[in-house]
């Protein structure tokens, strides 16, 4: 009877508590962003306050969406790595959107946006949802009679861009460890490190200091009956990027469930058992997933090492 009744209650609680569902409150300490962490490559421009501190304001202001439901907050929740914790996101009027809402955590570092990277700068990117029909569904020009203060469309998306740029993370055990520390790492971390940089292949496009290449890849996420979605083909009109997507930052992935552009890998050991089979078969399958071999142990191990990175060396700010 109960389980019957269960349902209803929630679609009630839902529709009732519209407005109220979506707020998410400002509990991000004072000066959060105002340092780049140790581990990451350095970013030349210093950070201007100002701009810094309205964006922050405006992340969380639901006036910019149409019916003043949703905020940006409402889908990158700063306690899930300004991820949403939703396999598809829920916007204005109930939409709901086609991808997984992405971690935004150093973003600073990204060289395109979105999981087909369809937008150059962060500037243009963080316009989009404003706009965008199914997330806050109101023209810009609307969100800033709405905010009032005489902001340009300009000043409206350096103010969002720079706070955005703010949500670093790094200094994490792994960090320390490749410093010299050896201490910073338990054994299984360790271990799962080995696999990752070996015969994970984790490497090959998981790269750099961020963990990302900030390149394309089809890992078969996304494919039915063997044929993969558009991703990367939808910018560029070329059939060789058909089922290539972006390839995201292992930094701080622990907090960002669920995982892929579809969000179709529940937890960690979801994603590492489907690297295990090789990804999702298509044409367009990257050759790097080829002959990956993983054994339940070296998953284990990588879960491990997948969630040190996720830790900061303080413990602090990332959810620990
Ligand atoms: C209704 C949910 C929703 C709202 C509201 C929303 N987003 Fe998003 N965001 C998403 C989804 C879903 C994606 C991925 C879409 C895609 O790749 O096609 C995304 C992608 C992004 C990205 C790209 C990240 C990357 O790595 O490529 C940035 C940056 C971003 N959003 C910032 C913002 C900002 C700033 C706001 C507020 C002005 C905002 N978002 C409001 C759901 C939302
Ligand atoms: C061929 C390039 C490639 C290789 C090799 C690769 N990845 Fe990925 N990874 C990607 C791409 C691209 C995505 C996003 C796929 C999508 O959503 O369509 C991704 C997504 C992920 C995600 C989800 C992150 C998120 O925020 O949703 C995790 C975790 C991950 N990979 C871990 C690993 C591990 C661990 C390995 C090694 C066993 C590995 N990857 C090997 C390219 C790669």
């Amino acid at each position: 009877m109960l389980s019957a009744r269960l349902p209803l209650v929630l679609v009630v609680l839902a529709l009732a508590g519209g407005d109220v569902a979506h707020q998410v409150k400002d509990e991000l300490p004072a000066d959060f962003g105002a340092a780049q962490p140790f581990g990451l490559a350095r970013e030349v421009r210093p950070r201007d306050e100002a701009r810094a501190a309205l964006g922050r304001k405006l992340f969380f202001d639901p006036r910019l969406s149409r019916d003043g439901s949703v905020s940006c907050a409402s889908c990158h929740l700063p306690e899930h790595g300004f991820a949403d914790p939703r396999a598809h996101s829920v916007g204005v009027e109930g939409r709901t959107t086609p991808r997984n809402a992405p971690s935004l955590l150093n973003r600073a570092l990204g060289k395109s946006f979105f999981w087909d990277g369809r937008i150059e700068t962060l500037e243009q990117q963080v316009l989009q949802p404003i706009e965008n029909e199914n997330e806050m569904g109101n023209p810009v020009e609307e969100a800033l009679a709405r905010i009032g203060g005489g902001l340009s469309r300009d000043e409206l998306g350096a103010a969002l861009a720079e706070f955005v740029r703010g949500m670093w993370i790094g200094d994490s055990p792994v960090d320390r460890f490749q410093g010299g520390e050896f201490s910073a790492l338990g054994v299984e971390e360790r271990l799962g490190l080995w696999v990752y940089e070996s015969k994970g292949r984790c490497w090959r496009c998981h790269s750099g200091p961020n963990f990302s290449d900030e390149d394309f890849h089809d890992t078969g996420v996304g494919v039915r009956e063997g044929e993969a979605e558009e991703g990367r083909m939808h910018v560029t009109h070329d059939e060789r990027d058909r089922g290539r997507f972006k390839t995201p930052t292992l930094r701080g992935v622990a907090l960002s469930a669920p995982y892929m552009h579809d969000g179709s890998q529940a937890t960690l050991e979801d994603v590492v058992a489907f690297y295990k089979r090789g990804g999702n078969a298509n044409p367009g399958l990257d050759t790097a997933l080829e002959g990956i071999e993983i054994t339940d142990e070296d998953a284990r191990n990588l879960v491990a090492f997948l969630k040190a990175l996720s830790r900061t060396a303080e413990g602090e700010r990332t959810g620990r």
